[in-house]
């Protein structure tokens, strides 16, 4: 498996569902859809759907007519989409398997959704040629990638940190979201892979997150790097806070703090 897959081990996948999904995914996942609003009836795939959260909101959006596939390389991720299902709604199904050899049929899905994911696939242009093979024609395609680290403070924030604590290739794997943040490079992808009509759009979330204290000590545990960090012992994790919420303190409101974290989004037609 590929260093840079984004696996999450252990608790990672429990403290990601905790975690990441109520602040980040979630609101992510129902801006995605109201990009690509779901119709009834229709097939759609999730690559990379991790602990299942856009598959889940598009077959509660689809209702019994339709059905979601939701594909992952992570067994632990997809356990959690499975005890989080809904049910009633779509028929959702999850599958173990790399989304460079998509377990699917040719001209399968009317729809296919790639939240964050793009981004950790080793050949991109593979898993973007099978995306564009498993849709019928005319079938769309909607990806979000986010756009570089640097437009994301409390991201900068925590790699700045951890470079300083947990040494470079900490900060790096930290950082390995935001590593195909060109909106350019994202548009010239599909274009090869085939599809057409390609569209890149810019969204920026507004992440409310807990006072740092809370929220970075879980934002760091449902990342590949959390293991890592969490032997370095007490010292080192309060020593990254303190420079976390000092680095953050322009955003601090009542609750916590607020920070704009841009995503592209990338809309095509097959
Ligand atoms: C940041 S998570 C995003 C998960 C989900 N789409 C969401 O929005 O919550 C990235 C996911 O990509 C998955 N992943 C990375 N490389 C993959 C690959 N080659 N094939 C399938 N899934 C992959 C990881 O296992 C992880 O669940």
């Amino acid at each position: 498996m590929a260093e840079d897959s984004w696996q999450l081990t252990g608790s990672g996948p429990e403290s990601y569902e905790r975690y990441q999904v109520p602040s980040v995914f979630g609101p992510l996942a129902r801006l995605l859809l109201r990009h690509v609003p779901p119709r009834s009836g229709q097939r759609m795939l999730d690559v990379a759907c991790g602990t299942g959260i856009v598959a889940r909101l598009a077959a509660s959006i689809l209702g019994p007519e339709g059905s979601v596939l939701g594909v992952d390389l992570n067994a632990g991720m997809l356990e959690i989409a499975r005890r989080e299902s809904p049910s009633g709604g779509a028929f959702l199904e999850w599958r173990q398997a790399d989304a460079t050899a998509l377990p699917c049929q040719d001209a399968e899905f009317d729809m296919v959704l790639c939240q964050q994911g793009l981004q950790f696939f080793s050949d991109k242009g593979a898993t973007l040629r099978e995306m564009h093979r498993v849709l019928r024609p005319s079938g769309r395609v909607a990806l979000c990638v986010w756009r570089g680290i640097e437009h994301s403070p409390c991201h900068v924030a925590i790699a700045e940190a951890l470079r300083r604590h947990a040494g470079p290739d900490a900060a790096r794997r930290f950082g390995a979201p935001f590593a195909f943040g060109d909106g350019d490079a994202l548009h010239c992808a599909l274009v090869e892979a085939g599809f057409q009509d390609v569209e890149v759009r810019v969204e920026v979330l507004e992440r409310h997150l807990l006072p740092p204290e809370e929220s970075v000590p879980g934002l760091l545990a449902s990342t590949p790097v959390g293991p890592e960090v969490a032997a370095l012992g007490e010292a080192v994790r309060h020593a990254i806070v303190e420079e976390v919420t000092e680095a953050l303190a322009s955003y601090r409101d009542e609750g916590g703090f607020t920070v704009p974290q841009p995503t592209h989004i990338v809309l095509a037609t097959r």
